[in-house]
């Protein structure tokens, strides 16, 4: 998708977008601009057809030369970033009827009420590229499949706009390959993505990137660090289980080092605490986190970034067997506390508690960590919002801040101290399962928080709800993986 200027949009394209804004004067005022030899007759179908320019709701003049498409982006004084990236979704969903590979974009009205043109541009990519994702590969017999293929896209925009305009394309392109990555890994089933894949993904990031590196552990290199909570976990099934390490090093040497930990559970039977059909049904996706780590640093060393980052996850299935953990069973973590299984479908925090023990003994003092972690967050905070935790209200805001141009939806959630006592074990230090369901999303992140140590920053995302669409959840965010928090991620590390 080539991305070109110019100070106004000739004949030879086929399909011109102008987005506008929910305001008859407005609509009014371009159509003169456009000035169509129709123009009475077309004011007069604008409206025929009610057409206000709703967010979403279109105007089309079909012409054998040249379409043009009035697209509403809805009431507003000032459009948002994810606003214009909704848009851009819009011009994907647009374009599977109206057909063709060289678009036009008129962007002037676009810019009403925020002249921020970077943001435009990376909006503008990112809606484009994430909406125009499908997972397909395995759909072998569907002919009717509808990819668009967007060969150039055409601005009018002043000259004086364009090379913030190109700076934010570039980026907000590079961002989406980010989140892609992470939905092919997702969206792959189950007994595809194992452990063993993406320690090889983990690899294959590292052949690509100079600055990247990675070790992987694998059953023997685990247990003698100790990590008997993530083995436990692991030992129902016949995958091996793997650590990853991944490791950018920016180019200038720092001692500014943070760590993103991915919850990599590629399989979420609930072991011998088993779920029920329902509830089975998506659990490939129980390795989201993991994937956005993967996603993230499939992108990162295109970013120069400042800052040593860090990339773990504890990978591996939670399978039902003879061999497999029984409830009432007890761990030892790395970190040293005893840990009682009351269920076995609350996995990802034992498996964690070893992954953030292994990173802080190297000396980390910055931790955000992505996981599908409880069912009750989605509860909670519905399907597009994750749950954020947080030891630290400065890196809170930061958090939150980026995400006012990711888009991304997070919301914080408490950790109470009062309600820390609802994790105590009668025969171990810990128990994985509070006495209680209320207030799960929290008690959860309560027992992640018993393994960080006093002088460590952390940040907890429950991504259970937004990791997964299981509909469309808006123009650019297609059913199946999200790739949720590798462009929120990106943004922070800025
Ligand atoms: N992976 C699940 C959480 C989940 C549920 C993610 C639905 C996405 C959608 C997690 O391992 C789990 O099973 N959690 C249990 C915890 C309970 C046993 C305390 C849950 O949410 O029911
Ligand atoms: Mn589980
Ligand atoms: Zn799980």
């Amino acid at each position: 998708m080539k991305l070109t200027f110019t100070n106004k949009i000739n004949q030879d394209i086929e399909v011109v977008f102008h987005p506008v804004l929910q305001d008859e004067n407005q609509i009014n005022s371009l159509i003169k601009k456009i000035n169509p030899a129709d123009k009475e007759l077309i004011l007069q179908k604008i409206k025929k057809q009610n057409f206000i320019g709703r967010k979403a709701q279109t105007f089309v003049f079909d012409r054998a030369e040249q379409v043009i498409i009035l697209l509403g982006t809805g009431q507003a004084k000032k459009l948002s970033i994810e606003d214009w990236r909704n848009t851009a979704g819009w011009i994907i969903v647009c374009l599977k009827k109206y057909f063709a590979n060289n678009i036009g974009l008129v962007v002037r009205d676009w810019l009403k009420g925020n002249s921020d043109i970077e943001h435009l541009g990376q909006a503008l990519a990112e809606g484009l590229v994430l909406a125009n994702y499908n997972f397909d590969k395995y759909k072998k017999l569907d002919k009717n499949k509808i990819k668009v293929d967007i060969k150039q896209i055409v601005v009018e925009i002043s000259a004086a706009q364009r090379t913030k305009l190109g700076k934010g394309w570039q980026r907000g392109l590079l961002l989406a390959q980010g989140a892609i990555k992470a939905r092919d890994l997702i969206n792959e089933p189950g007994s595809q993505v194992t452990p063993t894949f993406l320690a090889k993904e983990a690899q294959q990031i590292v052949k690509q990137n100079k600055n990247i590196s990675v070790k992987i552990l694998d059953r023997p290199a685990i247990k003698k660090l100790g990590m008997d909570a993530f083995l436990g976990v692991d030992q129902g099934s016949h995958q091996p289980p793997k650590l990853i390490h991944l490791v950018y090093k920016p180019k200038a040497t720092t001692k500014d080092k943070i760590a993103l930990i991915g919850k990599g559970i590629t399989f979420d039977s609930g072991g011998l605490n088993i779920k029920s059909f329902e509830g089975m049904a998506q659990m490939k996706n129980d390795m989201a986190g993991a994937a956005s780590v993967l996603g993230l640093f499939s992108v990162i060393s295109q970013l120069n970034l400042k800052v040593e980052v860090h990339g773990i996850i504890a990978a591996c299935e939670n399978m039902p067997s003879g061999r497999a953990l029984k409830p009432g069973d007890i761990v030892k973590s790395m970190q040293g506390k005893t840990i009682e299984i009351g269920n076995t479908d609350a996995e990802g925090r034992v498996t964690l508690a070893d992954a953030l023990t292994y990173i802080q003994k190297q000396g980390i003092k910055k931790i955000i960590d992505l996981a599908t972690l409880t069912g009750a967050c989605m509860v909670a905070l519905g399907t597009d919002y994750a749950g954020l935790f947080s030891n630290n209200n400065q890196l809170t805001k930061e958090l939150l801040k980026a995400t006012e141009v990711s888009g991304e939806k997070l919301w914080r959630l408490p950790l109470p101290e009062e309600y820390r006592q609802l994790n105590k074990s009668k025969v171990a230090d810990i128990r994985n399962i509070p006495v209680t369901r209320l207030g799960e999303p929290s008690t959860a992140a309560l027992f992640l928080q018993e393994f960080i140590e006093k002088d460590v920053i952390w940040s907890h995302w429950d991504i259970a709800g937004p990791a997964y669409a299981e509909k469309p959840m808006n123009s650019y965010i297609p059913t199946g993986g999200v790739g949720f928090g590798v462009r929120t991620l990106l943004e922070w590390l800025k």
